[in-house]
Order: C-alpha cells, then sequence, then structure tokens
C-alpha cells in the first residue's frame, strides 16, 4: 500500500511537530507527500498552512510569525490560520485585498503537547490517552524522528508477539523462548485490543526499569491499534509498575514515517530517572528500526495475492490490521495502490 495515493488516509490525525518546535517560528513538515507549515496562531494554538505561497509559491515555512500570522520571506505577504492572505506590505493602506489571494488551510490542533493535523475530513477522534492529564503518571516525551519504513510495518511489528527472542535477543528478548505467547484479540471500534503476558530479560543494571528483582521477568501487556497508525503498548509489571508507550506515527511518504513516542509511568523520577528510560526505550527500539528498516515498506493489505508475503500464526495482529484497512479502502471506494500496480499501469500507458 503506498500511503500517499491512499486518499482516505488523509482523514485521519498524526501527531507531526513537537508543539515546542514552533516557539521559534514556522516549521515545515511534509504529511502523505503534502508539505506543509506549521506555526503559532495568535492565541499560541498550532496551525497548517499548504507550504505555498499564492503570490510567487515560496515556501512560507522560510518566512517568520509576527502576531500569530505566518509572513513570506520573500515579499512579506501575511497569511492568518484560515490561510487567507491578511496583509500585502506593497499595497497603499486602505487598498482591500481579493479574497481569492489564499492558501490552504488544514485542520490543527495542540494536544498532548504535540501539533496533530488532518488533511481531509476526520473518520476517527485523536486517540485518548487519559494518563497525560493524570497526577498519578509524569509524562515522558521519548522520541521524534524520522524512520524509512511505513506505517503498517511500524505497527505490525508493535503487537508482533514472535519477534522478540530474534531482534532483542540483545536485551529483554528471552532466546530459549521463540514460541510466541497467546493473544487474547478483541476489534473495537477504532482498531483493535490485545492482551498477553510475556517473558522478558531483567538485567541487574535495568531494575530500575521494572521494580522487579529476579533475572526474569513478566509483563502483562494490553496494548491498543488505533488505526491507521497509533498504538498504545501498556505493559504491567509483577511490581506494579506501569510502562505505557504511545506512539503515532505521520507518514511523511511511501517510504518513511515520523515516530512520535510518549512514555508515562506511574513512578517517580527518584524510582527511575527519565533518561534511564529513554536510554533503555531507544537501545529496544533501535533493535526494531534497524530490521524495520531493512523491510519492503510497501506492505500490501489485499493478503489474496499469494507469493507476496507468507505469514504464520502469530501475525494474527497484522492480518487483522491489513483486512480493517484494505475494507477503509473499499468503504471509499479505493482500490490498494502498490508499487505492483503502479508499474504495470505505467507500462500499459507507455
Ligand atoms: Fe510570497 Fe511573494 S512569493 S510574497
Ligand atoms: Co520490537
Amino acid at each position: 500500500m503506498l500511503t500517499t495515493r491512499q486518499p482516505v488516509l488523509r482523514n485521519f490525525w498524526y501527531a507531526v511537530m513537537p508543539l515546542s518546535m514552533l516557539s521559534d517560528g514556522p516549521q515545515p513538515f511534509t504529511l502523505l507527500g503534502e508539505k506543509i507549515v506549521l506555526f503559532l496562531d495568535e492565541h499560541g494554538e498550532p496551525a497548517a498552512l499548504k507550504d505555498r505561497c499564492c503570490h510567487r509559491t515560496a515556501q512560507l515555512s522560510k518566512g517568520w510569525c509576527e502576531g500569530g500570522k505566518v509572513v513570506c520571506g520573500y515579499h512579506g505577504w501575511t497569511y492568518d490560520r484560515s490561510g487567507a492572505v491578511v496583509r500585502i506590505p506593497q499595497y497603499e493602506s486602505g487598498r482591500d485585498i481579493p479574497c481569492q489571494f489564499k492558501t490552504t488551510a488544514y485542520r490543527c490542533t495542540g494536544r498532548y503537547g504535540y501539533a496533530w493535523v488532518c488533511l481531509g475530513e476526520p473518520i476517527d477522534d485523536i486517540p485518548r490517552i487519559p494518563e497525560f492529564d493524570d497526577p498519578g503518571y509524569r509524562t515522558i516525551f521519548q522520541f521524534y524522528e524520522t524512520w524509512a519504513t511505513s506505517g503498517l510495518r511500524f505497527m505490525e511489528n508493535s503487537f508482533d508477539n514472535s519477534h522478540f527472542s530474534f531482534v532483542h535477543r540483545n536485551t529483554f528478548g528471552v532466546a530459549a523462548q521463540p514460541a510466541p505467547s497467546k493473544y487474547l484479540i478483541e476489534e473495537t471500534a477504532h482498531g483493535f485490543y490485545a492482551e498477553t503476558v510475556i517473558d522478558a530479560v531483567n538485567p541487574p543494571h535495568l531494575r530500575q526499569v521494572s521494580g522487579v528483582q529476579e533475572p526474569i521477568t513478566t509483563r502483562h501487556m494490553r496494548n491498543e491499534w488505533y488505526r491507521p497508525f497509533a498504538r498504545r503498548l501498556d505493559i504491567e509489571y509483577p511490581s506494579g509498575i506501569r510502562h505505557i508507550i504511545i506512539n503515532s506515527l505521520a507518514p511523511i511518504d511511501d517510504g518513511h514515517i515520523q515516530v512520535a513516542q510518549w512514555l508515562f509511568r506511574n513512578d517517580t523520577e527518584a524510582d527511575c530517572p527519565a533518561q534511564l528510560l529513554i536510554d533503555f526505550d531507544h537501545e529496544i527500539t533501535r533493535e526494531d528500526k534497524v530490521i524495520i528498516e531493512s523491510t519492503d515498506p510497501d506492505a500490501m493489505v489485499d493478503t489474496s495475492r499469494h507469493g507476496v508475503e507468507y505469514s504464520m500464526a502469530s501475525d494474527k495482529p497484522g492480518m487483522i490490521m491489513r483486512r480493517q484497512l484494505l475494507a477503509l479502502l473499499r468503504e471509499h471506494g479505493e482500490q490498494e495502490v502498490h508499487a505492483g500496480n503502479v508499474a504495470s499501469q505505467s507500462t500499459s500507458t507507455a
């Protein structure tokens, strides 16, 4: 599935940038192949416009902000969050600006410390993260980085409990236990809920992370997938410590995603320093990144195409994602577009 070729994916919210990055002025981002500019309006709320001035097409992200408006760096035409040109410095005062002088505005809102953007009409809400406002939890902003893969590859890996003994054999994976644990999966209105218990290596230098003193600990995982590319990974250790990771992946193009990762913990900085938790998850995440970036980002959702990829029982979460995404495409009158049918289209028109 080439994400930029499936218009329905424009109808979801994606966390595209930490709000803290917008305090220095407008910033560019590419979402589903579309160049946008993000900035803070006069109320301090994030706004998103097409990154193209309607005068001579300069990128607005090369300009600056003044009073919550974005000023084009080429000739100073100034835009508000609705995309309208509200000032043309070269006009004599009092002269009206034609109402067609504007650029496209997109839905944009601030949530959980990030600017979220939806290029179309939202089908689902932004996932709820109750821990963000819960004084019993601390919020740790872990990662904001680009991965050379697709959202589906990242998501299926997140729910794949047969890769730990291999990809994570140097961290928490139990090499002697390659057979996957049982998953209980329930489909929901937004994706699915998946629950399992796994064993994990618990080395002495990381016992603050789990609060468990034994060399092997269990992790009770209550995970959720939010279509198309968000997830909640709620790990409960026998110590009662909760380690809750949230990811929202913003598709940049067909081969790249921007990964936002939050961590919520029901312990304190004195119990386990935030930097240790970032380093801990960073090491594990690097292991996933190396292998996922080696896969073909064009993950097929139409599994009737035999011979493209073969599957085993533990691939079930990823297969449910494929089925739900394929149904979503069909509900919106779309066919799956993948590298194979793009190539055959260009051959037939040649
Ligand atoms: Fe933007 Fe001229 S190109 S003001
Ligand atoms: Co992994």
